[in-house]
């Protein structure tokens, strides 16, 4: 007899799955026999590997429309009654100098890196402690911490991100809900098509982290496996006793 996997049955939201890094998880977790909601504005699931699969549920969603995650959400909440692994995966990358700021790119990109993010992940939270179970990823950059030249919307944005993963880890210590950050790495996706790597490469890092057991960690970046400390630690510093400089 076949092995069922950990994923099997576990319900998985995946926010911009229609292409790039969001498309390969949601190939991932489908494989895998996982219940598998995808979000994003474009339908790119017409062929039978979706269409044939009753795992598989699309919504058209632009996040962009923050007003409406609310209902969205509880609406999926109704059906599905769960939501064991959150994927904040969608994103934008808009790029320009910071001499040249335009306020809608920056306004866009906090709406779909981080405000639609962390609405969703409010929503969703609800529905995760009253099962006392969740696994929550969010899909940050390098951007975040590099600060890359050009891509300041973009990286700031992400950046945020890392806060939310932070400061919900903080906000839900007692329950068996997990929250983390992940960097894809440099991805060939329609978002940076000069990019090497293979989408894939991430996928051992999404799977131990949708598959944390209890004590596993919470409120941490990951890079291919490796966990970057990039909250500074506070503890040591006497604050009774300003140091002279
Ligand atoms: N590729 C890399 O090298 C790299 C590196 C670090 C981090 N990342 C992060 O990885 C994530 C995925 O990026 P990707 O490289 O796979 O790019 P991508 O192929 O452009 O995918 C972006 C996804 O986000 C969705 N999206 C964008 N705006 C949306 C909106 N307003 N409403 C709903 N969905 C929206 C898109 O769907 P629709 O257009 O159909 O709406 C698409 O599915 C992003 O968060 C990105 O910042 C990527």
């Amino acid at each position: 007899m076949v092995k069922k996997s950990i994923f099997h049955n576990k319900v998985v939201l995946i926010t911009g799955g229609s292409s790039g890094l969001g498309k390969t998880y949601t190939n991932y977790f489908l494989e895998e026999g996982a219940i598998v909601i995808s979000c994003s504005r474009r339908n790119n699931f017409k062929n039978k590997f979706y269409t044939n699969n009753r795992k598989f549920y699309y919504y058209k969603f632009d996040l962009r429309n923050l007003e409406k995650i609310k209902v969205f959400i509880r609406k999926l909440s109704k059906k599905f009654k769960k939501i064991d692994i959150l994927i904040n995966n969608a994103g934008i990358a808009l790029p320009g100098k910071i001499i040249k700021l335009d306020y809608k790119y920056l306004l866009t990109s906090f709406q779909v890196n981080f405000f639609a993010p962390s609405i969703i992940t409010s929503e969703v939270l609800k529905l995760m402690k009253k099962n006392n179970y969740g696994r929550i990823i969010n899909v940050s950059s390098g951007g975040a911490v590099n600060c890359v030249e050009n891509y300041f919307s973009y990286s700031s944005s992400k950046a945020a991100l890392n806060t939310l993963t932070k400061t919900l880890s903080n906000e839900i210590k007692k329950n068996n809900i997990k929250i983390n950050s992940i960097s894809p790495g440099p991805c060939k996706t329609p978002m940076f098509p000069g990019n090497k790597l293979s989408t894939k490469l991430s996928i051992p890092t999404i799977k131990y982290l949708a598959s944390l057991s209890s004590k596993g960690p919470t409120g941490k970046f990951f890079w291919f496996m490796n966990e970057i400390d990039i909250f500074p630690n506070l503890k040591h510093i006497n604050w009774g006793k300003p140091k002279k400089l």
